[in-house]
């Protein structure tokens, strides 16, 4: 399965939206097509998000009609900046756009500079998919045969359009022959867990268990959870960590009941410029995503909502930071500059 795929002048994504019902491919023409992917996400995952934004920059430079470089350049910027404007939190967007706008900067002429853009997407994408596999067999070396892990939200394939992040090292340690229990969590309010993680660890043949949000105290409790694995959307320059809302419940939980809690990411999630989580820009969803599930009103009309989608987990809680250059632990900010 190709999660997105460069086509020329195209690309071609698998619709999250629809799983796991449906498996609907879609070919997506214009850069516009896809900011609102990533808006609806229909492409989600901070790594996913980068590389659909690199092949998004790189399609809108393609149907830029400028004569002038000058010209060009001001409308490629505008079209950086409808991408950059979809989702804040994820640093592998902005990441990503810093790189096509440098890469943009050093071209000489139009032609050279379109080239440029689509061989620099497609770097990005093919990095992205080695930083996975690299960062998965390191995190494989802390995974016990026969270890019971619970994971939130969804880091595989769907999540990085790679080999997965979180729910790659858990695939690396079941390719190399360890017996794994995975308790996923549902991941309210969009069921990323429900809808996706189960659905890849179904067709990766992984034996795993869906559970609700609230029920990883009860199962920590009875010593049922050996680690807890997660992604992350960013990491300050000091390990604090922004993912998926409820990131840091399981945290403090793992915390509590003395669980290794492991963060898996590429270094492209690193923002090194953030020295407090809480400088994070924390994206707010639709209140709809709350009082619906699948369209289907769960609560009463009108009620007060609110939906923050990331929350922060600061670093104390977190064992190890899980990268393509190293596993990192505390004191996290020496770490992480280490790796710069
Ligand atoms: O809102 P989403 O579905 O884009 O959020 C995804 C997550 O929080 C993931 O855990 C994170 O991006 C890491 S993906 C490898």
């Amino acid at each position: 399965m190709k999660v997105i795929e460069w086509l020329g002048e195209r690309v071609r994504i698998i619709d999250q939206t629809r799983l796991p019902q449906k498996e609907v491919y879609l070919e997506l023409t214009s850069y516009q097509d896809i900011a609102s992917a990533i808006r609806e996400m229909l492409v989600r995952g901070a790594p996913a998000i980068g590389v659909a934004a690199a092949y998004g920059i790189a399609l809108g430079a393609l149907e830029i009609k400028a004569t002038s470089r000058s010209q060009f350049m001001k409308e490629f910027e505008k079209v950086a900046r409808i991408i950059a404007d979809t989702r804040p939190t994820a640093r592998n967007l902005f990441q990503v756009i810093e790189r096509m706008l440098k890469v943009a900067a050093a071209g000489k002429d139009i032609e050279q500079i379109k080239k440029a853009l689509v061989s620099e997407a497609i770097k990005i994408h093919s990095e992205s998919h080695e930083a996975d596999q690299k960062l998965s067999q390191l995190g494989a070396e802390l995974i016990g045969n026969g270890f019971s892990i619970l994971t939130h939200c969804n880091t595989g394939p769907l999540a990085t359009a790679g080999y997965g992040t979180a729910l790659g090292v858990i695939r690396w340690a079941n390719e190399q022959g360890k017996k794994l229990k995975v308790f996923a969590t549902e991941t309210r309010p969009l069921c990323q867990g429900a809808r996706l993680t189960a659905w890849e660890l179904k067709r990766a043949n992984i034996p795993f268990t869906l559970i609700t949000d609230s029920m990883a105290g009860y199962f920590m409790k009875r010593g049922e959870i050996d680690c807890v694995i997660v992604g992350a959307d960013r990491i300050t320059a000091n390990g604090y960590t922004a993912n998926k809302i409820g990131t840091y419940s399981l945290a403090v939980l793992a915390n509590a009941h003395g669980i290794p809690f492991y963060v898996a990411a590429p270094t492209s999630t690193i923002d090194f410029s953030l020295t407090s989580g809480y400088q994070i820009p924390i994206e707010e969803r639709s209140p709809e995503e709350v009082t619906h599930i699948q369209g289907v009103a769960i609560a009463p009309e009108g009620v007060n909502v609110i939906n923050p989608a990331f929350d922060i987990t600061p670093s104390q809680y977190i064992t190890a930071i899980i990268t393509e250059k190293g596993i990192i632990r505390a004191p996290y900010g020496e770490g992480i500059g280490g790796i710069l």
